[in-house]
């Protein structure tokens, strides 16, 4: 294989294909095979996300609306525990055992979840943010996770990423896989942009859509320890208590920057033309209207 194609390809290190997606090697086929029969219970509760589009953040404001003690800060719970990865389940958690309702995170293609979930058993919240923004947090992110390629040169990393050669495949199938195919689910459609426009109102439509009913004070209190700042000061939401070979390399934040429009300052005029040139005319397909900067909408 020429040098090109060799670095187009994903290391088999870090990951292995199943079904046409991407997975972590800290899986097995076999696990994922099994969720299709994984029974779901009505209140089950499913965040869903294309990687680095807010998934943590969604995972903190539902722990927070659900548990008082996350609120009160009277318990102090490892977020992977409380809303475990359905697909990666490091920590070996008895799924069943877990207290209703329980609540799953996944990056999961809408054609590998649950056949109960397919069926608009449960709910799923799924969480999307600009592909550019999505794209430079990811390149961050593989620098300093552990189970991650690290991909120094961002022009390769991003030829990846428009080729779907990355853990979770490509950006745009996900996103139309699930907006496509969104009236089999049960599901609520968010974006990262509008969580950070007006948090407050995402939610209360998170409470509104799991049939949540929090007094005004827990609605101020779950807002405001979900705030970037406050949720950066967290070590919970920073995973920095996990155990070191799914842990940080030590070279960066979980929360990182946390802004809409970061990609301004990392790609040329050069690569968000060749972006655009493979993306654009998709997305335009797509129903979500994504914000590229808080002060402009496409
Ligand atoms: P950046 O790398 O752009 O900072 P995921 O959890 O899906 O991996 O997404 C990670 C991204 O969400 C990171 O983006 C991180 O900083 C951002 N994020 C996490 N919590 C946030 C919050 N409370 N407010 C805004 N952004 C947040």
């Amino acid at each position: 294989m020429s040098d090109n194609r060799l670095a187009m390809e994903p290391s088999k290190e870090f990951v292995f294909n199943y079904k046409g997606c991407y997975f972590a090697v800290n899986t097995t086929p076999e696990h994922v095979a099994s969720l299709e029969n994984f029974e779901i219970k009505d209140s089950d509760i499913f965040i869903t996300t294309y990687p680095k589009s807010g998934t943590v953040w969604t995972q903190n404001i539902l722990s927070l609306i659900l548990h008082k003690g996350h609120r009160n800060g009277t318990e102090n719970m490892e977020t992977m525990d409380r809303i475990p990865w359905l697909e990666y389940n490091i920590r070996n958690a008895d799924f069943d055992s877990l207290p209703s309702p329980r609540v799953f995170v996944t990056h999961l293609p809408y054609y590998l979840t649950p056949r109960d979930l397919r069926n608009r058993k449960g709910r799923v919240i799924y969480v999307s943010r600009n592909p550019k923004d999505v794209l430079v947090s990811y390149y961050h992110f593989s620098k300093f996770i552990v189970t991650l390629e690290e991909i120094p040169d961002f022009n390769i990393f991003m030829e990846r990423f428009l080729a779907g050669k990355v853990l979770a495949s490509a950006w745009f199938d996900h996103v139309s896989g699930w907006c496509n195919h969104a009236k089999d689910f049960n599901i609520l459609f968010l974006t990262y942009e509008e969580m950070k426009k007006d948090l407050r109102s995402a939610v209360l439509k998170i409470c509104n859509f799991i049939g949540k009913k929090l007094s005004e004070e827990e609605i101020e209190s779950v807002v405001r320890q979900a705030t970037f700042e406050n949720m950066q000061k967290d070590p919970r939401a920073n995973y920095e208590n996990m155990p070191e070979d799914i842990a940080m390399k030590g070279k960066g934040r979980f929360l990182r920057k946390g802004t809409v429009g970061d990609w301004k300052n990392m790609m040329t005029v050069a690569q968000n033309e060749r972006f655009d040139e493979v993306l654009m005319d998709k997305i335009k397909t797509l129903p979500i209207k994504f914000t590229w900067d808080l002060d402009s909408e496409m």
